[in-house]
């Protein structure tokens, strides 16, 4: 039985599944036999579905969710003591996507933040730890969306600039932390700060500059060119295996560094790009799979999902042009109907896929993906910025049209700036507080 409404690409095994029995078929068809109940419209737990069959977004629960994710924790989550900053984050986007106000949590996330920053330059995980680019991503990003003077002015730019050119490599990319693996996290998360505190491209002392090079961006796009592989994906480091999250590290980094219709083309294949993108979606479940064989997952609703629009952006080519923009280069109802079917957890919080436990990080890069679903993502020929990275801060939204979608209205969430994953007004204000404060 299944409900009215859903077309049958989304509630039968494909035509043509894999014979070979192995771990990763087993692994495959246990999945899609999961999910299928939750597409179908006819798990036990589901209600409030739509015209299309498509359960509503529990948006309450997901508020109530976390906000509790924001409190304490029971001693199991000591694991989680590295990874601080992103517990703020995570939070803080995942309101912002859901119509929450995250001015009220200013207050509390100085207090948590400003112990954390280190006097050599970024901040660690946790107090006490060592300065890592992905917290220091976290931690920005949370300032930014508090916002106000105090937070805006928490960073001590001057240092962040000097442990970054610390990290920075001699072949272009970013060590994570000093002494560190350097990877593309390292590389899109260093733009991401670079860009929103207008920080100095030229070189402090460093590795990189003894080596001869002298900004920041050096030898960048060649670095994330060689992690493109021969399947056409992007791994994390040259040589390495392509996966989703990496490749939308590269791309966001590419794309805070140019225009896309610009850096996309110098540095990667387009067509083998678009090719395994494509094929990180899978019929009947609809959702996102990281690399090649493996399962779907709700984050890669962002991942993976979050570097179409940037792809899109690319294809569309400058600003302005009267070409019909390229809008759809994957199933967005495909997408839509596996987080708001298979994603939601009973209680609040998303999910990886039925049967995993819901957690805040899956709670915000789910959203994130809903959202981008929900929305096309366009640049305009006017920038936000005076000067610098002007095209980062060019990107505008509008809601995709209703009548192609399968979710209902009032389940429609706020845009998220497709590079930061922010609030787009919340990028702008931090970029627009750094230049108006240079650094001496
Ligand atoms: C594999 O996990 C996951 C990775 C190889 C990449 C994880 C990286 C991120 C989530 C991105 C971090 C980004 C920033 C900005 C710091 P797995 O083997 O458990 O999952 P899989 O089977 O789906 O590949
Ligand atoms: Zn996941």
């Amino acid at each position: 039985m299944t409900r009215p409404g859903i077309p049958v690409i989304f509630t039968q095994p494909p035509a043509i599944c894999d014979p070979l029995d192995t771990e990763t078929t087993d692994l495959q068809t246990s999945t899609r036999e999961k999910c299928l109940p939750f597409l179908k419209g006819t798990h036990s737990s589901q209600s409030d579905h739509n015209e299309h069959g498509v359960p509503a977004l529990k948006r309450d629960l997901h508020v109530a969710y976390l906000y509790d994710s924001l409190e304490d924790y029971p001693a199991g989550f000591v694991a989680m003591d590295a990874s601080r900053p992103w517990m703020v984050y995570w939070g803080l986007a995942g309101f912002a996507m859901l119509g929450e106000d995250t001015s009220i949590f200013r207050d509390r996330v100085i207090a948590t933040l400003r112990p954390m920053q280190n006097p050599s330059g970024g901040f660690g995980g946790g107090h006490g730890q060592t300065s890592h680019l992905a917290g220091s991503y976290a931690a920005v990003l949370s300032l930014a969306m508090v916002g106000g003077e105090e937070a805006l002015g928490l960073v001590d730019r001057h240092a962040m600039w000097q442990w970054l050119s610390r990290v920075k490599q001699p072949d272009g990319g970013f060590r994570v932390c000093e002494g560190g693996e350097e990877d593309v996290r390292g590389a899109y998360c260093a733009m991401t700060i670079i860009s929103l505190l207008d920080l100095p491209l030229t070189l402090a002392d460093g590795e990189a500059r003894e080596a001869g090079l002298e900004t920041l961006t050096n030898g960048l796009p060649q670095y994330l060119s060689r992690c493109q592989t021969f399947e056409g994906g992007i791994s994390g480091s040259p040589g390495s295996e392509a996966h989703g999250a990496y490749a939308f590290c590269a791309l966001a980094c590419l794309a805070i560094m140019g225009p896309p219709e610009d850096v996309f083309p110098r540095h990667m294949d387009i067509s083998m790009l678009v090719s395994w993108l494509s094929a990180r979606q899978s019929a009947p479940e609809g959702g996102l799979s990281g690399r090649t064989n493996k399962l779907v997952d709700g984050c890669y609703s962002h991942w993976v999902g979050g570097c179409w629009p940037l792809l899109e952006s690319s294809l569309d080519g400058k600003p302005g042009s009267t070409e019909p923009p390229v809008n759809s280069l994957f199933s967005r109802e495909g997408l839509t109907r596996y987080i708001l079917a298979c994603c939601q957890g009973n209680d609040g919080g998303l999910r990886d896929k039925p049967g995993k436990h819901v957690d805040s990080y899956h709670t915000c890069y789910v959203l994130a993906g809903l959202s981008a679903a929900q929305h096309h993502h366009y640049r305009t020929d006017s920038s936000t910025v005076s000067e610098g990275f002007s095209s980062a801060f060019s990107w505008k939204s509008s809601p995709s049209h209703a009548e192609d979608s399968v979710f209902s209205e009032g389940d429609r969430l706020a845009p998220l700036h497709p590079l930061y994953l922010i609030p787009h007004k919340d990028a702008e204000k931090m970029r627009r507080w750094s230049e108006d404060h240079p650094l001496a």
